[in-house]
């Protein structure tokens, strides 16, 4: 634009300032009015679809990386997807769990293969990674799962133990992500789960740092779908982030219920629900379900009725020192 022309523009501009006002202000409550409609029509939709069962994705062929194959939850999950045909590569630091897993999957006639890995160091995270992706190729669907849960007052935590948590329960997260998403970027597809908990949904005792990071994976799991979306990526690059309640693995050792019903869940039935929630392309759930519609609820209450809720249900875990 010249000189020449800017000055014309704002004469123009200053010829009809009440004309460009009108405008604006109906170009802003057309907005207003879109932006309700959609609104509605978005948490309709749910609701409307929350009562049929989406489709579950077919994963035959598909290749699974999970950390923390060799117990618990990881390797349930690994069990479940490889039930439904899919290749499935196991992390773990532990190598014979591990390996009786790959055992396990292959005697079901499944296709599996065992990599040890430390996750809490990013060298083991970039060196692992480029050999699985020399020798099995493609990772389609990563599951970050491997997590460790120390259990005690905040002042008996040393240094060690707190990074380490943080290393293995967050930072390994950015670490897998940034290996495996730029492969899932150029194929257009692909599905990252994550395994938050319920403990990334409320405070507890005992837990300070473990539901700082769990806490965590949910902020950066949140962000990270936000940054897809912005880049409109979000159709091909799916996340799934899951939180269970306590889940009978030995990881949660000293667990306090007051009512039976709040029991542990087991972990087949964690992975069920994680390898349905990935094919059915759910972003967020939690194990039982109604927990984060529940949390959501309650949240909107002062934080005083809610620790009346907190204190009947009287739900938790001792320390394990
Ligand atoms: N068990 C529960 O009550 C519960 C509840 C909510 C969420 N979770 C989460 O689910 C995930 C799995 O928990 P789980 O109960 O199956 O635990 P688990 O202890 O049974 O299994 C964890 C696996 O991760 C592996 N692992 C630990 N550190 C590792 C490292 N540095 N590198 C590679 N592998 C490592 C372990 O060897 C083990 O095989 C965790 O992220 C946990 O926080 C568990
Ligand atoms: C695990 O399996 C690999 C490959 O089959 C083998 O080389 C390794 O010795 C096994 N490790 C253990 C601890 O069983
Ligand atoms: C994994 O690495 C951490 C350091 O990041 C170390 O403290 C831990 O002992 C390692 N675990 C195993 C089983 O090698």
């Amino acid at each position: 634009m010249t000189n020449h022309e800017v000055d014309q523009d704002n004469t123009q501009q200053q010829n009809h300032p009440n004309r460009n006002f009108c405008y604006g202000t109906i170009l802003l409550i057309l907005d207003i009015i879109i932006i309700n409609l959609k609104f509605w029509f978005y948490t309709f939709e749910h609701i409307y679809l929350s009562f049929y069962q989406k489709e579950e994705k077919d994963v035959r062929g598909e290749i699974v990386l999970i950390t923390g194959t060799a117990h618990g939850i990881g390797r349930d999950t690994a069990l479940e997807y490889a039930s439904k045909g899919a290749t499935i590569v196991c992390w773990d630091i532990n190598e014979r769990g591990n390996n009786e897993t790959v055992k396990e999957i292959k005697a079901m006639g499944g296709k599996a293969f065992s990599y040890v890995c430390n996750v809490s160091k990013r060298e083991d995270i970039v060196q692992v990674a480029e050999k699985v992706k020399k020798e099995v190729g493609f990772v389609s669907i990563l599951v970050n799962n491997a997590g460790i849960m120390p259990c005690h007052p905040l002042l008996d935590h040393n240094e060690n133990e707190i990074r380490l948590m943080y290393d293995i329960n967050v930072l390994a997260h950015f670490w897998m992500i940034q290996e495996f998403l730029p492969e899932m970027i150029k194929q257009k597809r692909g599905h990252i789960i994550a395994l938050s908990s319920c403990a990334g949904l409320i405070g507890l005792k005992n837990l300070v740092p473990y539901c700082g990071t769990k806490f965590a994976v949910r902020g950066v799991m949140n962000s990270f779908y936000e940054e897809l979306r912005r880049m409109d990526l979000h159709k091909q690059i799916k996340l799934t982030t899951i939180y269970p309640y306590m889940v009978d693995t030995g990881l949660c050792k000293k667990p306090h219920f007051r009512f039976k019903s709040m029991k542990l869940v087991k972990p087949q039935e964690v992975a069920k629900t994680i390898v349905s929630a990935q094919r059915r392309g759910i972003m967020e759930l939690s194990i039982p379900q109604h927990y984060l519609y529940l949390e959501k609820f309650i949240n909107i209450f002062p934080r005083k009725a809610c620790e009346v809720v907190s204190d009947f249900l009287d739900t938790g875990v001792e320390s394990d020192l």
